[in-house]
């Protein structure tokens, strides 16, 4: 073990060039424009891949390729698939941006670029303690794959069919992903709960043009208005969502649950202040940690109507459209909770203007019991690499296709976060601490052993 975390040590530069070069592929998998950066990203991967001796295969889908590279294998060994994505949000607006996104900058013991945390650092540390074991020919204790997907951020729409047809190669004892976060720096998690999500698109129509607001304002009705007001009914003053049949499935949560969400660490005026607000607002009857993690949201994302260009334009739009991401607990069904957002929509929809909808990407919430010996041993490899005791999160945030490992490779997922609240994954100057990188590859390190050392 020392040769393999001296390795990492003694790399530390290049690994971090090695990041620089990866995060400057603008592989924004939302964007179509982007298709042949998201190629040429998974290209240096793969080509990162091969370079240590690892099978490597960058396989076509319908979407963006999905790379495997897998360490050398020996028979009757453990074998853990690693998960991550190499496609990134979109980085818009460009001119919050200190620096270009796709242009790394190195300050302050981080990374600055879009991708840095969320995700490729996070993957690449696991990459790296790997090839510390290959270079120090220490023994690898297990057989390993790298799954590095490229449609993450756009709901692992191909993914699903590929674990499907590749599965008797990724059948293994459990999939480890580094995707989520920390609580704070220095401050170890293993994340036991993710949130799911259902994805819709709503439009309303009125005119069939922009109309004059003073010449025909006051006799039709405005879709701008209508959708506002129609959204303003899907969550009341206390913060609870008003679609009928909506908390049905909701998995409460258990006292223990309560007592260890308890235990994080929560400043009220530090977190608010943290994020620019004046007050914070939430479901009654839940502490900021159980709001964020526990229980399940309806988000606006993104609203859009009229003009908005510079200057005034006196009219009645002709419509107005929203996206909208609902976020689930356990044991809410994605295509359940659309079906009653859908039948509410319909039903609340004034007669004024045309309802459609669109349905987009759904996941169900993840949960995994912490006591497993799985994520014991996680809990074992954090505490190794970050020298202090871990504790166990549920997060907020979706990772798609971790249920599907479960019902179709029959594969827990252990969640072992390198980010930090302050890391802007999804916003302007996203970043990736230098430390953490270090402490995931020394995770990596610490990893495998622990896992192969599972009684059978
Ligand atoms: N890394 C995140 C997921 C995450 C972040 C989990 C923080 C827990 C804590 C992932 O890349 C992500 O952003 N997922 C999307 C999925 C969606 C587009 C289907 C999300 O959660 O919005
Ligand atoms: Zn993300």
């Amino acid at each position: 073990m020392k040769a393999v975390l001296d390795y990492l040590k003694a790399n530390e530069a290049r690994f971090v060039q090695d990041l620089c070069e990866y995060v400057r592929f603008p592989s924004v998998s939302a964007q179509a424009d982007h298709r042949a950066d998201l190629q040429a990203c998974a290209e240096w991967m793969a080509a990162r891949c091969r370079s240590l001796g690892l099978e490597t295969r960058l396989c076509p889908t319908e979407g963006h390729p999905v790379l495997l590279a897998r360490t050398p294998r020996r028979p009757g060994r453990r074998h853990f698939v690693v998960y991550g994505h190499y496609d990134v949000q979109p980085p818009e607006p460009f001119d919050l941006w200190k620096s270009p996104p796709f242009e790394p900058r190195l300050a302050g013991g981080a990374l600055y670029a879009r991708g840095a945390s969320d995700n490729k650092g996070q993957h690449l540390a696991h990459l790296n303690a790997v090839e510390a074991y290959l270079k120090t020919d220490t023994d690898l204790p297990c057989d390993l794959t790298f799954l590095i997907e490229g449609e993450e951020e756009v709901g692992s729409r191909s993914l699903s069919g590929f674990l499907k047809s590749h599965r008797p190669e990724l059948r293994c004892d459990a999939v480890v992903v580094s995707d989520t976060g920390m609580p704070a720096s220095g401050l170890p998690a293993l994340t036991y709960a993710l949130r799911g999500i259902t994805a819709l698109e709503i439009k309303l129509t009125g005119p069939d043009r922009d109309l004059h607001s003073g010449i025909f304002g006051g006799s039709v009705d405005n879709p701008a208005m209508a959708l506002s007001q129609l959204l303003a009914r899907a969550r009341d003053a206390r913060g609870r969502i008003t679609i009928p049949g909506f908390y049905d499935d909701v998995r409460p949560l258990s006292a223990f649950e309560r007592r260890q969400l308890a235990r994080l660490p929560y400043q009220e005026r530090a977190y608010a202040r943290f994020l620019g607000v004046r007050r914070l607002f939430g479901e009654k009857g839940y502490t900021v940690w159980e709001q964020r993690t526990a229980r399940p949201t309806f988000e606006i994302n993104g609203l859009t109507s009229g003009y908005q260009g510079e200057g005034s334009k006196t009219i009645v739009p002709s419509w107005a459209s929203a996206k909208i991401t609902i976020r689930l607990v356990p044991d809410q069904r994605p295509d359940r909770v659309l079906r009653q957002v859908q039948r509410w929509l319909r039903a609340v929809c004034p007669p004024t203007v045309r309802l459609e909808m669109k349905a987009g990407h759904g996941a169900e919430a993840y949960f995994m019991e912490p006591t497993r010996p799985e994520a014991q041993a996680g809990l074992r490899a954090l505490e190794a690499a970050f020298a202090r005791k871990p504790v166990l999160l549920r997060e907020g945030g979706s990772i798609p296709i971790v249920t599907e490992f479960r019902s179709i490779l029959g594969a827990d997922t252990l969640l072992l976060g390198l980010a930090l609240p302050d890391d802007n994954a999804h916003s302007p100057n996203e970043k990736f601490d230098l430390a953490n990188y270090a402490a995931g590859m020394r995770v990596g390190a610490h990893l495998w052993r622990e896992l192969a050392a599972l009684p059978a």
